[in-house]
C-alpha cells in the first residue's frame, strides 16, 4: 500500500472515473480526486461516483442531538458563523487534531470520501499522516508510548455507538489499524486509558515532525478519499467570515471485494 496519489478524473464519465478512483483507492491510503472538467452538479456527480465505486454508507450525524445518525448519505462540514467555534469542528474554522473518523463506529465503512463545494480563501487543508510512517517514527522516538498504544484498551463513544480496543492494532495482513479521536473518549475511562488519550494527543500536537504530515487542499469540485484505519487525518485552521465560506461534504464507502 502506497501513501498518496492523485486520480485524474474526467468529471463526465462515471464508469471510467469510478474505475480509475477504485484502482487508486485499493493501492493508496490517500487519493486526491481531481476532475479535469468540473461537473455542473457536484452532488449528482459524486452520488453516482460513490455508487459506482462501491457501497456508500449513510454516515451523517445530527449536530443538535449529540451526533446521533440521521440516515443521510452526506455529512455537512460547513463553516457556520452562527455556531460557537468550539461547539463542533465541522462547523468551525479551527484546526482539528489528527484522528480517525470511525473511532466510535462499531460497523466501519473503511473508506471516507470528501468533496469540496466551497474552499476557504486560505487554509482548511485536510492533513494526513500514514499510520505505517507514524509507527516507524514512534518506534525510534517514543517506544514506551507506542507500547501503550498497542496494549491499553480505550473506549471511544458518540451517542449510542462505541468501540473499545487498543488505539493501535496490527491487521491480519500486517498493516496498521488505527482508532483514535481525543475528543470522543467514552465516559468513565480507566485511568490508564484517560492518560494514554491525553499523552497521545500531546505527542501528535507537539512532538510529531510536520514534514511527516501531508496537507491536501481541495478546490471546488475536487475530492479526497482516505483509508480511515491506515492513516490519521486532521485539518488546518482556515479563514472564514460567513456561513458557507468553506463547505465540504463527506460520506463513507465500502470497497467491493477485489
Ligand atoms: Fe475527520
Amino acid at each position: 500500500m502506497n501513501f498518496s496519489t492523485t486520480a485524474v478524473l474526467s468529471g463526465k464519465s462515471i464508469t471510467d472515473d469510478a474505475d480509475v478512483a477504485r484502482d487508486a483507492i485499493r493501492t493508496h491510503e490517500v487519493v486526491r480526486l481531481s476532475p479535469t472538467q468540473t461537473p455542473d452538479d457536484l452532488r449528482s456527480y459524486y452520488d453516482a461516483l460513490v455508487e459506482a465505486i462501491g457501497t456508500p454508507v449513510n454516515i451523517a450525524e445530527d449536530y443538535a442531538t449529540g451526533g446521533a445518525p440521521t440516515g443521510e448519505r452526506w455529512s455537512e462540514i460547513r463553516y457556520r458563523s452562527d455556531i460557537p467555534d468550539m461547539a463542533a469542528f465541522r462547523h468551525s474554522k479551527n484546526a482539528q487534531p489528527l484522528h480517525t473518523d470511525e473511532s466510535y463506529v462499531s460497523t466501519s465503512a473503511g473508506v471516507m470520501l470528501f468533496y469540496c463545494e466551497a474552499a476557504a480563501p486560505a487554509g482548511g487543508e485536510t492533513t494526513f499522516i500514514s499510520g505505517a510512517r507514524l509507527v516507524e517514527f514512534m518506534a525510534e522516538s517514543e517506544p514506551e508510548l507506542l507500547e501503550r498504544l498497542r496494549t491499553i484498551p480505550v473506549r471511544f463513544q458518540k451517542a449510542d455507538d462505541f468501540k473499545d480496543r487498543p488505539i493501535l492494532q496490527t491487521a491480519d495482513d500486517g498493516s496498521v489499524d488505527l482508532n483514535f479521536n481525543f475528543f470522543c473518549l467514552g465516559a468513565d475511562p480507566t485511568p490508564e486509558a484517560e492518560k494514554l488519550n491525553q499523552d497521545f494527543h500531546d505527542f501528535l500536537e507537539t512532538r510529531l515532525p510536520s514534514e511527516l504530515i501531508l496537507p491536501v487542499g481541495l478546490a471546488p469540485g475536487e475530492g479526497v478519499t482516505w483509508r480511515d484505519d491506515l492513516v490519521l487525518h486532521g485539518r488546518n485552521a482556515f479563514q472564514a467570515e460567513q456561513t458557507g465560506d468553506r463547505t465540504i461534504w463527506k460520506t463513507g464507502l465500502i470497497l467491493p471485494a477485489a
